[in-house]
């Protein structure tokens, strides 16, 4: 039964909006003057409210800084030139958030809290959306045990928080990535599907020392054979293999909004999509013999960034000219304008 929460909200006395330079924004660096917190104890879902953004007063002994249960999500808001602000496809990421917190022995989040405390926070902050093209506000939902115990077992007590801020482009430039062959990120039977806290934290060590070889990011491929390819870990991977836009389709990989946009795209296009294993030889073919004509990152944060390289025990595969690639192009053309509401919204993904 639906149930419904009270937002109480108190707005801030000092806002930090006058000291955003909208030109010049990074990933993740500014925050707006809000948060929403809602508090889970005893069995349910207690205080729901918008507060000003500031630090949180934790317990030493709280049980998702020892046993890892965190989860989150990324999700942005673009400002239209008439001024609304459109958050592009949340439902999604409630859905995934809630799949995370099944899998990680947590309580869902009621739609109530999520959706409509997403809708009131953004409509409060509404000032910190970009009004600049290729820029948004960065929407971050997390959730974590609070319970100070040092026994393992599920947290009593959770909190559920939203932050947000104005963000310009993660990757500024075609990546170069590395096929990864030893460290792995999630087997079957894991948690990859989940956006959980330690699926990043255990890419860093592996993603560092790629970054020491020169590249950007990782290939992750399956934790059995590393023969088959994953994601990048900050997003899914996507090539255009001779007609046909493939996305490798393992339970392992984070299902994300992104990839299945593009994806969706591409089929009312007319082009041929397919959701499959994709393996390190069929990709290092398709390289060589020129079938890839596209490879790119795809994910809420890095929305679209071309593929230039990708180095496979020790060799570098170079692609295309990303200028030159005509479906990476038209799709983040097409995407930009549906979010910045520049088109009519078909598939009803501005929210
Ligand atoms: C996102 O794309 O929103 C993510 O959460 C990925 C993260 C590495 C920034």
């Amino acid at each position: 039964m639906a149930h419904s929460y009270e937002i109480k909200v108190e707005l801030t006395k000092d806002s930090q909006l006058a000291k955003v330079d909208f030109n010049n924004l990074k990933f993740g660096q500014i925050l707006s003057d809000h948060m929403l917190v809602a508090d889970y104890d005893d069995g349910e879902w207690k205080e729901v409210k918008i507060v000003p953004y500031a630090n949180l007063s934790l317990s030493p002994a709280t049980s998702a800084l020892h046993y890892g249960q965190a989860i989150f999500e990324g999700i942005k808001a673009y400002k239209f030139e008439d001024g609304r602000v459109s958050i592009f496809r949340p439902d999604r990421n409630f859905d995934r958030f809630n799949k995370s917190a099944v899998r990680l022995e947590m309580p869902e989040v009621p739609r109530e809290i999520f959706m409509d405390g997403l809708k009131k926070l953004i409509d409060i902050d509404r000032s910190f959306v970009p009004p600049t093209t290729g820029a948004s506000l960065y929407i971050r939902p997390f959730m974590f045990g609070t319970e100070p115990a040092l026994g393992v077992h599920p947290s009593k007590s959770y909190k559920f928080v939203i932050i947000t801020g104005p963000v310009g482009a993660y990757y500024n430039k075609p990546l170069r990535v590395k096929v990864e062959t030893y460290f792995t990120r999630a087997a079957a039977g894991g948690v990859g599907f989940s956006k959980n806290a330690g699926n990043y934290a255990l890419s860093l060590y592996p993603t560092r020392l790629a970054q020491d070889e020169g590249f950007d990011q990782l290939i992750w491929t399956d934790a059995k054979e590393h023969k088959y390819i994953e994601e990048a870990g900050t997003a899914n991977l996507v090539f255009m293999l001779g007609d046909t836009l493939i996305t490798p389709g393992s339970e392992t990989v984070l299902q994300g909004v992104t990839r299945h946009s593009i994806m969706d795209l591409a089929k009312s296009w007319g082009i041929k999509t397919e959701t499959r294993d994709v393996s390190v030889q069929e990709l290092i073919e398709g390289i060589e013999t020129g079938k890839v004509s596209e490879a790119f990152a795809a994910g809420t944060a890095a929305t679209l960034t071309p593929i230039s390289e990708i180095g496979y025990e020790g060799k570098i595969y170079k692609l295309s000219d990303p200028a030159t690639r005509e479906f990476s192009n038209k799709v983040l053309d097409y995407l930009n304008q549906l979010r910045y509401g520049k088109v009519e919204d078909p598939f009803g993904w501005n929210f």
